[in-house]
């Protein structure tokens, strides 16, 4: 193809990054489709007229069966053995995109889970840390440097409060045997409290006062103890998620880096005074409220350490992209935040992107979709939600597949895989139903039907009894009939460069659907193993890169794939 870019006079070097291959809008036109647009650019041609010379130019050979221009696209059909050769191999051998990539220039930072200690561990932290999770590992097998950051909430008022509420009704033993639920008591004993004494969100702006005074008092060792105990408490949700992070920098992480950055606005000339406070208006770029910076006690705010971590940030990891996985309500904060950047004409200020996602909704009393609520009241306490769903797999395997071993392992891979998969399965901005009814169904778009079509692929090739065969021995013309498996396949690097490009995992879960569903219509139509040799060796090559590629695929979404269930 590059020859026959330079048979019309177009420079090699110059053409190639402009050759990007991607599915055509719709697979009757041909395999892949090349956009005329670049290259068109650079012969200084009009894209159509581009795409119809090029259509001619290059002739069909073993690789290529056929070359056709459609507007501005030229459509490639491969011959379907090379087809089949060309993907098998590449995926056998992690070549990527099926496999990670070489290391790039990029670096990105995400901003993921990031709970707030002192409150109860909300359900939107759950997206948030699922989200996040599955774009690390995206951004990994790009080859980027990527920072797993957990910027948990452990300063500012809400943290005093918690505070306030344990030293006055604090109980030690109870906060060690369950610290989340304990405090989850004290959040709400504190609320209580504060309508009846309004004074006692002075005594918690004194305590935090205290904490940020720097000093070695009683505040501190109570904050010390109170984030000791959260950590320890997240890791159990973290580790039965596949959650972990490169760094745990919490808000409290930047106490010392805060009056720098305040010198920072400051020599930037853009922080003024308002009743006492400091503030930078942002009106000019059509945002309404000021971003506070330091209120009028001297204290600092959420703004004043979001700041300090984007410039301790850029120093510690030159960072081309930071992402915040944050809900959607905070966009706001983030405009003011970027706005901020912007306005001190910091080129940082490009890196810095909110990357927000919708509500998880529950069916109410009279069967709406309503914000997500648990029973025992407003908390939501993950361990429990992703136990419930673990015991609920344990009884549909019980009936399924009575004999199955290890099925309690399974059932927590399934269960908690569920939920991870309902979370990431539409586009993030919009709100998440959770119905366990629907998130469970082995059959429809759900984590438990892709893990199932994983395991089918499995248990072919246990009961092979055989290795998978060598490429070279297999014979692809074998495999012209699953071409809709081998396309689809095929579509794995672009889709997860768009997964990167606009953090939307949920392009790798629906390429896991439209691959496992495939698949499942392919082995509906040719057995593998009863098969003559020739056509078993090449089916079962087949079967193990297709087993592979899903198994990526899921393990990019933080979703590990059982070899049975
Ligand atoms: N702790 C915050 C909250 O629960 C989320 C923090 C998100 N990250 C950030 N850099 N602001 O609302």
């Amino acid at each position: 193809m590059l020859a026959a870019l330079e048979a019309l006079g177009i420079d090699r070097a110059a053409a190639e990054p402009g050759v990007r291959l991607g599915p055509p809008k719709n697979r009757d036109h041909g395999d892949v489709a090349l956009g005329a647009f670049q290259l068109a650019k650079a012969a200084k041609k009009a894209p159509p007229a581009l795409a119809g010379e090029l259509a001619t130019a290059i002739t069909p050979d073993d690789v290529i069966e056929s070359v056709s221009a459609a507007g501005p696209f030229v459509n490639f059909r491969f011959q379907r053995a090379a087809l089949a050769q060309e993907v098998v191999g590449a995926v056998q051998n992690e070549a990527a995109p099926y496999g990670p990539a070489e290391s790039t220039d990029q670096v990105v930072c995400i901003d993921y889970s990031s709970p707030n200690i002192a409150k109860p561990f909300h359900i939107g932290h759950m997206r948030s840390t699922v989200i996040g999770n599955s774009l690390r590992r995206i951004h990994r097998h790009l080859g980027a440097t990527v920072h797993g950051i957990n910027h948990l909430g452990d300063w500012g008022m809400p943290f005093a409060k918690m505070m306030t509420a344990y030293m006055r009704f604090g109980n030690e033993e109870q906060l060690h045997a369950s610290p989340m639920r304990y405090m989850f008591e004290l959040y709400k004993r504190y609320g209580k409290a504060a309508e009846a004494e309004p004074a006692l969100d002075e005594e918690a702006a004194a305590h935090f006062r205290a904490l940020e005074s720097g000093e070695d008092n009683e505040e501190r060792r109570m904050w010390q103890m109170l984030r000791d105990e959260s950590l320890k408490a997240f890791q159990g949700p973290y580790d039965r998620l596949g959650v972990t992070f490169d760094h745990i920098t919490g808000e409290s992480f930047f106490e010392d880096k805060m009056a720098g950055a305040m010198e920072r606005v400051t020599k930037a000339g853009v922080l003024e005074e308002s009743d006492g406070a400091e503030v930078v208006w942002l009106k000019e770029q059509g945002i309404k409220q000021p971003c506070i910076l330091r209120k009028s006690d001297g204290t600092t705010l959420y703004h004043t350490r979001d700041l300090a971590a984007v410039f301790y940030r850029e120093q510690t990891f030159s960072p081309t992209r930071i992402l915040y996985v944050v809900g959607a309500e905070q966009k706001l904060h983030f405009d003011q935040l970027k706005g901020v950047l912007k306005k001190m004409k910091e080129g940082i200020a490009d890196a810095v992107e909110h990357v927000p996602f919708g509500l998880v909704l529950s069916r109410g009393e009279a069967g709406k979709w309503e914000k997500f609520a648990s029973r025992a009241g407003n908390a939501v306490f993950l361990d429990e939600i992703l136990d419930e769903a673990v015991a609920k797999v344990r009884t549909i395997i019980a009936e399924k597949n009575p004999d199955l071993p290890d099925a309690d392992a399974v059932a927590e891979q399934v269960g908690v895989s569920a939920i991870v998969f309902n979370d990431l399965k539409a586009s993030r901005i919009k709100d998440v139903k959770f119905d366990w009814d629907s998130m469970l169904a082995f059959e429809g778009d759900t984590g438990p039907y892709v893990q199932y079509a994983c395991a089918r692929l499995s248990s072919i090739l246990r009961k092979a009894e055989t290795p998978v065969p060598a490429i070279d021995a297999i014979d692809f013309a074998q495999l012209v009939d699953a071409e809709r498996v081998l396309l689809t396949m095929m579509d794995f690097g672009t889709v997860v460069q768009r997964a990167a490009d606009q953090s939307e995992p949920s392009a790798i879960t629906n390429f896991t659907l439209a691959l496992a569903g495939e698949i499942h219509s392919y082995l509906r139509e040719h057995h593998v193993l009863g098969a003559e040799p020739a056509v078993r060796d090449a089916r079962l090559v087949l079967v193990d890169a297709a087993r592979r590629l899903l198994t990526t695929a899921l393990d990019l979404l933080g979703i590990p794939a059982p070899g049975q269930m």
